[in-house]
């Protein structure tokens, strides 16, 4: 079976998963994607941790014009699911992050692309910006570096190729403990394939960063600052305070410790926090059907985005397999929304969650 068919055959995230793991991904880029911290308790607690919450629909609504476009920072989307910065897409597919790219903006999605992508800023702007007829979502990952230049480099850069906001991942004063188990020739390797910055960030990291470092990113940015990583309702607070635009809880895809909370288990508490702010809070961790998705709006969050299912996607079918991965997830919120009783996004209500 050519990879056409296989791609027609998927019906689920979970056997994009199963083949990316079996087929699709391979050697370091099988590694490096399915890395966690030591034991990987952290990716699995993100997705186990949905399984605890439940649905309770309305019934006899009228749900026939059930839609799931929304606005998220202010930009039209087909839906409240994105793509989370992800490095290195090379090592899944050779058409790497301009593919992925073009898939999520042809699903009118909003793609983040990682400061450790193996293809250029310019190189990713110029190629979604081409797609006749779509008006493309991306934002830019940064962190705050030891040499506050290539923060600056990369907030300027985003500036000028029409990148619209600033993701700034404040949840990393070191690299992660996913770094050891990988082996060491994939640090040798690595480097050459890095388009943006010069090599994964070991050296790059400053431990030393503080909310006034975040504060100094909101002063040098034109454009609106988000800052992804946060797990508390005091860090999100003090996060707006310093003037960002929206909060992602996210715990980096379980990559930097074991046993962090479940990002699920703490949206809550982060959207009470800065509610009366206005203040957009987004998830990402462990998302993986229509009914997370459906979950993670009942629980205050104005979008999510997904980490690793766009790689497998990318891995088994280029733009065409991530295009599958973003419709799958799509299609089952839609769903879901029908079935709980709700024609439109805002109408997803708490008391339609219960957590067991
Ligand atoms: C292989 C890999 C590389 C990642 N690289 C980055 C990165 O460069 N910057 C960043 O902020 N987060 C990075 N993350 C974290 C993701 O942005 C995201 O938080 C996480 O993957 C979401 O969880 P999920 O994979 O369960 O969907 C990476 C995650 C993975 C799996």
């Amino acid at each position: 079976m050519d990879n056409v068919e296989i791609l027609k055959q998927m019906k689920t995230l979970r056997e994009f998963e199963t083949y990316a793991l079996d087929e699709s991904l391979s050697g370091h880029g099988k590694l490096y994607f399915s890395a966690g911290a030591c034991s990987k308790s952290t990716p699995r607690y993100n997705e186990d941790a949905f399984n605890r919450y439940r649905i309770r629909p309305r019934v006899l609504r009228d749900v026939s014009e059930a839609q799931t476009d929304c606005k998220v920072l202010d930009s039209s989307v087909s839906c409240p699911i994105g793509i989370s910065p992800v490095g290195l897409h090379v090592l899944a597919h050779p058409e790497a992050e301009p593919a992925t790219a073009k898939g999520c903006c042809k699903e009118e999605c909003v793609f983040i692309l990682s400061s450790s992508a193996s293809r250029s800023m310019e190189e990713v702007a110029t190629e979604v910006q081409s797609l006749e007829g779509i008006q493309p979502v991306l934002w830019m990952q940064t962190y705050i570096h030891k040499d506050r230049s290539v923060t600056l480099d990369i907030i300027r850069k985003a500036e000028s190729l029409g990148f619209s906001a600033i993701v700034v991942t404040v949840d990393s004063p070191n690299c992660g403990l996913w770094r050891k188990i990988m082996p060491e020739d994939f640090f040798q390797m690595v480097p050459s394939e890095l388009a943006i910055l010069p090599s994964l960030p070991r050296n790059l990291e400053d431990a030393s960063v503080t909310f006034e470092d975040l504060k100094w990113v909101v002063k040098n940015s034109k454009l609106p600052v988000i800052a992804k990583g946060i797990l508390s309702g005091d860090d999100a607070k003090r996060a707006v305070e310093c003037g960002v635009s929206a909060v992602i809880v996210s715990n980096h895809g379980g990559r930097l410790m074991e046993r962090v909370v479940p990002t699920i288990d703490v949206l809550e508490e982060v959207v009470d926090a800065v509610s009366e702010t206005g203040t957009e809070v987004y998830l990402d961790g462990g998302v993986r059907s229509g009914c997370d998705v459906f979950i993670s709006l009942a629980l205050g969050a104005k979008a999510v985005f997904i980490g690793r299912p766009a790689i497998w996607g990318l891995s088994l079918a280029g733009e065409s397999g991530v295009r599958k991965v973003l419709q799958i997830l799509k299609d089952e919120f839609l769903m879901t929304m029908q079935v709980a009783g709700v024609q439109r996004i805002e109408d997803i209500q708490r008391s339609m969650i219960k957590r067991i």
